[in-house]
This record gives structure tokens, sequence and C-alpha cells, in this order.
């Protein structure tokens, strides 16, 4: 891997351990907008696609699958759409022990805890993510989500934090909700209905995004779905690394005058 942007002082085109990796992606440190940094983690092909028949691993790589693991060995909290949850069949985080020992030192669990953003609470409280998360998983929901997938959360013992009035999540409150919960740390790894949101309501920090040197044409969405925002919106690119042909992206979102 080597870097492309901040140009490089030279010497950094060799495999990067997870040391370097986390150093190169490390959240920033403090004056943090609202009291916490979320971040965007997500992978597209160089025409587009967030997917290819519904998964994202034809997509990806080695490398980026690695980037994937320190992304979510930095955070406190990692955020995922209700979809992608059931489409990928979503796995508690994996303990890592390389990072362990610097998570405790961060005042972190020893794994992030998986947040689920659902309107509907149509999940599946048997799967591994519930059942055999070592930090547990939680729910994101609306105020007026259905009493039958609350009833079935409060049986299976997962928390529900309510982020909006109605059923669905007000993407503004997502951020605000989990800090309160001592999450500065977020994470967010999509889908792209979710980033849509969150992107249209101006609601995330920042982007990491892989462009992998793939394309798929087809009708699969953009990392980004959901109504059209009314003027593009700036991003600041702060980091481009390169591995295998694969361009790992990081961007600032550019604050507006009023937020
Ligand atoms: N390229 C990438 O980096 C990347 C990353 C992640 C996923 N993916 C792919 O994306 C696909 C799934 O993405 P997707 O865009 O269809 O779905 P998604 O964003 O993962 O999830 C959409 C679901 O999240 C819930 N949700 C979203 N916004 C909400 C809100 N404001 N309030 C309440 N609930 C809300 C709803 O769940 P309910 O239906 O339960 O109400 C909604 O149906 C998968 O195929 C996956 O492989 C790609």
């Amino acid at each position: 891997m080597r870097r492309l942007f901040p140009p490089p002082s030279g010497g950094d085109d060799h495999e990067w351990d997870l040391s370097e990796l986390a150093a190169a992606y490390a959240y920033p440190g403090d004056h943090l907008p609202g009291g916490g940094w979320l971040r965007a983690n997500m992978v597209s092909t160089a025409d587009g696609a967030a997917y290819h028949g519904g998964r994202t691993q034809p997509i990806s790589n080695a490398v980026d699958m690695r980037i994937f693991g320190v992304l979510r060995a930095l955070a406190d909290v990692v955020i995922v759409g209700a979809e992608t949850v059931r489409e990928e069949r979503y796995r508690p985080a994996r303990r890592r022990e390389e990072f362990v020992a610097r998570r405790t030192a961060a005042g972190q669990t020893p794994v992030p805890a998986i947040a689920v953003v659902s309107a509907s609470l149509h999940l599946d409280y048997s799967l591994p993510l519930f059942t055999e998360a070592e930090v547990p998983t939680v729910i994101i929901t609306g105020a007026k989500a259905p009493r039958t997938g609350l009833a079935a959360a409060e049986a299976a013992g997962v928390e529900v934090i309510t982020a909006g009035d109605e059923a669905r999540v007000d993407p503004l409150r997502v951020k605000p909700e989990l800090v309160r919960r001592g999450h500065t740390r977020l994470l967010t790894e999509g889908g792209p209905r979710l980033l849509g949101q969150l992107a249209a309501a101006g609601a995330f920090d920042e982007l990491c995004l892989t462009i992998s040197p793939r394309f798929t044409s087809g009708t699969a969405p953009r990392v980004m779905s959901g109504p059209e925002i009314p003027e593009p919106r700036e991003l600041e690119l702060t980091d481009l690394l390169e591995d295998s042909g694969f361009l790992f992206s990081r961007y600032r979102r550019v604050r507006q005058t009023a937020e």
C-alpha cells in the first residue's frame, strides 16, 4: 500500500501493518462536533455500484476488508441499516486481540457494539448478532415503532434506543442519542439507504470510500441512496491510499455556515 495524498515523504510503499492502518484512520482527538464523530465506511465499484448480487464481497478485496476491520476496531459503536443486517447476515463484531489493549487504554469495550437502525423491527433475535454478541447489540428506532416489534425486542432483552418522534428514525438524532450513552467514535457501515438519509440530513462527519477497480453496470444503487439533495454538498479530501488498484479515500464533510 502507498499514500498518494497528502504527498508521501517516501518509504510508505509496503504492506501496512494494523498499527500503521490504525494511525492512518485515527479519529480526530478533540473538539468533536456534537461531542462525537460519525464516520461512514463504504465501498463502490468504479461505475458507482454499492453491491453486486446483494453483497459487497464481490466488489471488495482483502485490503479493503482489513481496513473495514481496523475501522471497526477503532469505533465505539457500528451503526447499520436493518436491510444490510438481513442481506449480509450480520454477525457481532469480532474480538481482535491486536486491538484489545489499545481499546482498553482508550476506555472502550473490547469490541464495538452494533446498533441496528430499523422502523419495521422485522429482526430475527435468534441470530448470533443478538445471541452471541460480546457487547450487546442494540436497536435504534422511532417512538411510533410497531408495538409487537418492541415487545419482541423486550422479550429478547435487546435495548431499544428511540431516536425520532415518528415510526422512523430522525437521522439527526442518531449521533446525539449514542453520544449520550458514551459512544463518541461512531462508525456507520450503511447501507446505501441509511447513509442516504444521514447524508441528506448532514448527519455524518466523514466518509471513508473505497473505490474498487471493478464495474458491474446494472441497477445497484450508489453508496448514498435516497431523494436528491437540492444542491450538491461539499467534501474535503483528507487522505488517499492505493493498493492493488483499489483507492481508499477519506473525505471530511464541509460544514455549512448554518451548522
Ligand atoms: N457498498 C457498501 O459499502 C455497502 C455497505 C453496506 C451495505 N451494502 C449493501 O447494501 C444493501 C442493503 O442496503 P439498503 O440501502 O438496501 O438498506 P440499508 O440502508 O442497509 O437498510 C435499510 C433499512 O434500514 C432501516 N432504516 C433506514 N433508515 C431508517 C430510518 N430513518 N428510520 C428507521 N429505519 C430506517 C429500515 O429498516 P426496516 O426495513 O427494518 O424498517 C430500512 O429498510 C445490501 O445488499 C448490502 O450488501 C453495501
